[in-house]
């Protein structure tokens, strides 16, 4: 068990996911207390039941694209006790789960306004709301960080033939709004630098999650390392970022992805 993480209270969206759920069980490793949130249902359950006997593990209940729960989150939180310095916004759908397993993913041609307004309102709209909710309730109340998730795919676009015949494609919807969660990052960044609150991005590369050989070799020819991230890797630099270490760093974009941005 570290301590790089005592004294921090890390708030997470989404947190039942893949990265969500490893970034739970490492911060608690390091000392953290951490307060998850996620949609109600089994990723949500299996999280509550790793680790809710953990004295420094709380669960919520949290859709971020409801506006209202997000108003009152923080001071939910707070009521219990619980004092966030440190807030992940790591909740987003992706194209899998916005389709529904097993339903044939759309062409571009065929995505309708609603698919691509609902991505945006959990990725993007959803990440603003908590941003602004922590303005209303943490910043300059005391320090505190924010930590924004956006992707390989933000600043770099999808090479669609790697998705040719895979049961998962990349969907519009999820570049675009990942671009703009950095847009989020710069822009908070300045405002926020003066009222003691740091806010970087985090942009994990491809994260294996027991995808096909055939589709492991596609990315991997697209990364420098030839490989798939393993969770843990990404959750290793998110460490750092939720630490004070990363007290001087603000504004950044922090890409994890074995080299395939900088090609
Ligand atoms: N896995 C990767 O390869 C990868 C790569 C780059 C970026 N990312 C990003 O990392 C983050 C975590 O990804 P992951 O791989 O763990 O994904 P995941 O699909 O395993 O988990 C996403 C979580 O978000 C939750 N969620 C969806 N809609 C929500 C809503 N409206 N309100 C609250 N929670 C909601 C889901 O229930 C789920 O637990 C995401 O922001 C994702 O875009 C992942």
């Amino acid at each position: 068990m570290g301590n790089q993480l005592d004294g921090r209270t890390i708030f997470i969206t989404g947190s039942g996911g893949v990265l969500g759920s490893t970034y739970v069980r490492r911060m608690l490793n390091e000392g953290a207390k951490v307060v998850a949130t996620d949609l109600e249902g089994a990723r949500a359950d299996a999280l509550v039941e790793a680790h809710g006997s953990n004295p420094n593990f709380g669960f919520y209940h949290l859709d971020v694209g409801d506006e209202e729960a997000v108003t009152g989150i923080f001071q939910k939180v707070m009521a219990d006790g619980w004092q966030p310095n440190v807030v992940l916004n790591n909740a987003a759908i992706t194209g899998e789960m916005l389709m529904g397993a097993g339903q044939p993913f759309p062409d571009f041609a065929d995505t309708t306004v609603n698919d691509f307004e609902r991505t945006m309102r959990t990725n993007l709209t959803g990440a603003f709301m908590i941003a602004r909710q922590m303005d209303r309730d943490i910043i300059g109340k005391y320090p505190a960080s924010l930590i924004n998730v956006a992707s390989m795919y933000a600043l770099n676009g999808a090479h669609h033939p790697i998705y040719d015949g895979m049961p998962f494609k990349n969907f519009s919807a999820y570049g675009v709004s990942k671009a703009g969660i950095h847009g989020l990052t710069v822009w908070l960044a300045g405002y926020w630098a003066q009222r003691g609150a740091t806010v970087n991005t985090i942009s994990p590369g491809a994260v294996f999650n027991g995808h096909s050989e055939e589709f492991q070799r596609r990315v991997g020819e697209l990364i420098m390392q030839n490989r798939m991230a393993q969770p843990d890797e990404i959750a290793d630099v998110m460490l750092f970022l939720a630490s004070p270490q990363a007290g001087h760093m603000t504004g950044q974009m922090v890409n994890v992805d074995g080299g395939f941005s900088a090609w």
